[in-house]
């Protein structure tokens, strides 16, 4: 089965899709993503990806030319035309073409760039023995709530955690205070509840996340949003992960140190399966 992109204004195989030099998202990193999973044809939680493009959009100042509901139909077609399974939906929006110059360009259109892959699968061995963590002090700017194409402290963190084969970074500041990893969110559990770092300026508010403490909730589980030290989560009873593609990954190691006894937890068996009934279910939104 072909990958398809859809560029601006029509489908065509990914190796096709081509873009200027030019592109302030070359150039710069100027502008906006989304990652999204439909499962068998259906986007799950679309709507909340599309309003915080919508809102990464806003907050660096690009005017998105495309409403949700045109972004809406672009995606349900791309999905269907690629045709998997599972779609890993890609949306990327760049502040355009136009010289180099710091500036934003005057009566610039914005790139509009989807691509629709097959959903990566995590394997069930990956699932059942959970990640290896490193731990890394987050270098990264005041506004990680925007899905930034730029990305390059991820991509640092994410491949420093490769090379020490491990599977994600926990980003933290210099006082210890974690907010999030390079590509997902964390989760604690202690004493029976669930807790994650507190929406702030300095991680990205996740839509699996989000997911997760809903599905606590259906589950009767306390959840805690607050200040999170490394200290808490290097002695929590369990440490789980959340991010789009993989969903919920319970993690076993932190910088070689196992978390409690180094197996993957019944609270985070309890959410992760919880997930895929969801899905089963038909319940996206
Ligand atoms: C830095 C970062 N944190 C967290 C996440 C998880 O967010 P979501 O659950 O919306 O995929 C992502 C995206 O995958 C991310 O890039």
């Amino acid at each position: 089965v072909p990958e398809i992109a859809f560029l601006n204004s029509a489908y065509m195989p990914i190796e096709d899709a081509k873009i200027s030099i030019n592109d302030r998202g070359f150039v710069y990193g100027d502008g906006v993503y989304e990652v999204m999973v439909a499962y068998g044809g259906h986007p799950f939680r679309m709507h909340q990806h599309l309003q915080r493009l919508k809102r990464s959009a806003a907050e660096i100042r690009l005017a998105l030319t495309s409403s949700v509901e045109e972004i809406e139909r672009v995606m349900m077609e791309g999905i269907e035309r690629a045709g998997f399974d599972d779609t890993m939906v890609y949306l990327q929006f760049t502040r355009g073409v136009a010289p180099r110059k710091h500036s934003f360009p005057a009566n610039t259109k914005p790139t509009f760039v989807a691509t629709f892959r097959e959903k990566p699968i995590t394997s069930e061995q990956t699932r059942r023995d959970g990640v290896n963590l490193v731990t890394i002090e987050d270098l990264r700017w005041g506004a990680c709530f925007v899905k930034s194409i730029a990305l390059l402290p991820n991509v640092l963190a994410y491949q420093q955690a490769q090379d020490s084969e491990a599977f994600e970074a926990i980003l933290h500041a210099a006082d210890g205070v974690v907010h999030e990893c390079s590509v997902s969110n964390i989760f604690f559990v202690q004493d029976g509840r669930i807790v994650t770092p507190a929406k702030t300026n300095k991680n990205l508010h996740g839509i699996t996340r989000r997911a997760v403490l809903d599905f606590a909730n259906d589950l009767d589980i306390p959840t805690s949003e607050e200040a999170v030290q490394l200290d808490a989560i290097l002695a929590a009873d369990e440490v789980f992960l959340s991010g789009t593609t993989f969903e919920v990954l319970g993690a076993v190691k932190i910088d070689d140190r196992n978390i409690a006894n180094g197996t993957v937890g019944p609270v985070t068996q309890r959410v992760a399966a919880h997930f895929r009934l969801t899905i089963e279910q038909g319940r996206y939104e």
